[in-house]
């Protein structure tokens, strides 16, 4: 049931106590459990029936007692005094992620560790997160239903990131992986395709400046010039 993306988010999750934002079915939250890795979890989810989704496979692993589904948005869900471990935010893109948790972190009522997963502009969220005082303790890129996700960590503390490791994240750009390295190539094709048809059309925007721009950008990393 739970999906090689989510699985990978799951090795970070940490201590007893889960909220996971955006829940959908719930999947994240049930495979904890089941794992015994955490004791209680809510799912947040603001769509009704992705909501009533959730509270139906909670209820069919009989986990009502461990996972409380609740409808709201984003970090809104957490109640008066709550406390959470971990975090969970995933399959959504960048900028929603991050929109997310700006708006939400009066809710919190301590500083847990985040684990995102995002599809497009993880950039977006480490932004928001070193405005909050949040770093970077890991990273990974995932494949999954042809598309790339990142996995990213964050855990409260300063950061001090250059313009390039807010743009790719500091340990992929460490580690370079082979799959960090695809998405890579995948995303300059994607960008090149876009600035060609740019260059085709009579009009010529800011856009073509700034796609130039991230291609030279994506060489810069492939090429290991950093
Ligand atoms: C693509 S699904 C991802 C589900 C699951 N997290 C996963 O990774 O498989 C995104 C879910 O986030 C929910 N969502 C979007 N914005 C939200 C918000 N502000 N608060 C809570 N849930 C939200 C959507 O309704 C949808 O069910």
């Amino acid at each position: 049931m739970i999906d090689t993306r989510l699985k990978a988010v799951s090795k970070y999750v940490v201590g007893e106590r889960l909220l996971d934002v955006g829940s959908d079915h719930a999947y994240l939250p049930i495979y904890l459990i089941e794992q015994n890795k955490i004791k209680y979890a809510v799912a947040g989810e603001v769509v009704k029936g992705p909501f009533e989704n959730s509270k139906s496979n909670v209820k069919g692993y009989k986990f009502d007692d461990k996972i409380d589904v609740r409808l709201g948005s984003g970090l809104s869900v957490i109640q008066k005094d709550e406390q959470f471990d971990t975090i969970t935010i995933c399959g959504m893109g960048g900028p929603l992620i991050a929109s997310i948790i700006k708006e939400g972190i009066s809710y919190l009522n301590n500083t847990p560790r985040f684990v995102v997963s995002s599809n497009v502009y993880g950039e977006s969220v480490r932004r928001e997160m070193a405005n909050l005082n949040y770093k970077i303790i890991s990273e990974e890129i995932n494949f999954y239903n042809n598309k790339f996700y990142e996995l990213i960590v964050f855990e409260y503390g300063e950061d001090d990131l250059s313009d390039l490791e807010f743009k790719f994240g500091p340990i992929n750009l460490k580690d370079r992986t082979n799959l960090f390295l695809l998405k890579l190539q995948k995303d300059k094709e994607h960008l090149q395709h876009i600035k060609s048809q740019i260059e085709q059309s009579s009009k010529k925007t800011d856009k073509l400046e700034e796609i130039t721009n991230d291609i030279n950008l994506i060489n810069q990393v492939i090429n290991h010039e950093y």
